[in-house]
């Protein structure tokens, strides 16, 4: 039997909370149901957050209330504090995440607040979601570099990702918001952060600005990690990380990992379908290799 590989998709909200123009709500909640029913069981829908930050997330209400939810699949939200989590909540979320950063800059940047702060924020909304029985994720952002501090420290990345484990975040997504790691430092980044929290706690994000993001999943890979985040057509980026670019994308992801010999539990052609159909909605070419050399060979 293969190993299994957890993907969890963030194109509908890492992915669009960086668009210029408006998705409605009918795409948005359309591209999280053609995602769930490609076969990926965790699909991130939206966020909870201040509408004058990020005015792409504002409706994520709407998003939540409109998806025909799957058996089997969780719908993260965002949530930086108590209002956001008060909000997932009244929406039925399943999962939220919290999310801090390794370097105060991004922090102070992102969410208003040190990274000190941003501990003291989350920890009323662990404790709720924990009584709630909503199961809560943990970012922790800029882990191979930030866009205004440059080289994070390792200690930093440990320390606040240690924080959130043992606040109760059931997975610590490791993030490389600007994607400039590269595998040697991905190795040891996660290398450093296993001695803390336990390797199958940890989960990858690597955003792929500088081509890297399949060699970081691949090396930590190698260190044992089993989950990677990743967003269907490469859509994405961060909106308080300036020149960063999207996740890296779904489908090469997927690819990679099925002919390595690991099972995703995903649809390659479903996914390669709703690459090219959100494309075509955003009016550009899709990010992902695999989608490009797919749509090549079907056209003459
Ligand atoms: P603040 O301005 O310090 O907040 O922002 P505040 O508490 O002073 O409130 C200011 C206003 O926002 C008030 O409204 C609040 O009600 C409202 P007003 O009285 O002015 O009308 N407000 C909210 N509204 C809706 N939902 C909420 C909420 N909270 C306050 N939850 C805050 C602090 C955290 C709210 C703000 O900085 C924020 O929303 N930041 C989010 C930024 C964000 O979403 N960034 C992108 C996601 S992170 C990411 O992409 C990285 C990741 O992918 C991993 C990686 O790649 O590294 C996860
Ligand atoms: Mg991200």
């Amino acid at each position: 039997m293969p190993e299994t590989v957890t993907i969890v998709e963030v194109g509908p909200r890492d992915g669009l909370q960086n668009e210029q123009q408006t998705v409605s709500v009918e795409t948005k909640a359309e591209l999280v149901e053609r995602l769930a029913n490609a076969g990926l069981t965790s699909v991130e829908a939206g966020a909870f957050v201040s509408p004058k930050w990020v005015p792409q997330m504002a409706a994520s209400d709407e998003v939540m209330a409109k998806i025909k939810r799957r058996d089997g699949v969780s719908y993260p939200v965002l949530t930086p504090n108590t209002k956001g989590y008060e909000a997932a909540k009244a929406v039925n979320a399943d999962t939220i995440a919290i999310f801090g950063a390794a370097s105060e800059s991004f922090s102070k940047k992102n969410i208003n607040a040190t990274i000190e702060e941003s501990l003291e924020r989350f920890r009323p909304v662990a404790e709720a979601a924990k009584a709630d029985g909503i199961k809560v994720r943990g970012y922790v952002s800029c882990v191979l570099g930030c866009p205004y501090e440059g080289k994070v420290a390792l200690d930093s990345v440990v320390r606040v990702s240690k924080a959130l484990y043992e606040m109760g975040c059931y997975e610590i997504s490791l993030g490389d918001t600007i994607g400039v790691g590269t595998a040697g430092e991905a190795r040891a980044m996660v290398r450093a952060v296993a001695d803390a929290v336990p390797v199958t706690a940890l989960a990858g994000h690597y955003h792929d600005t500088y081509g890297q993001a399949l060699a970081n999943i691949y090396a930590s890979l190698e260190e044992g990690v089993r989950t990677f985040d990743s967003s269907v057509s490469g859509l994405g980026g961060c909106p308080y990380a300036p020149g960063a670019s999207g996740n890296v994308a779904t489908e090469d992801v997927v690819y990679m990992l099925e002919k390595s010999g690991f099972a995703t539990g995903a649809d390659l052609d479903a996914l390669v379908e709703t690459s090219l159909w959100i494309s075509e909605r955003l009016g550009r070419a899709p990010a992902s290799k695999v989608t490009l050399a797919r749509r090549a060979k079907r056209t003459p």
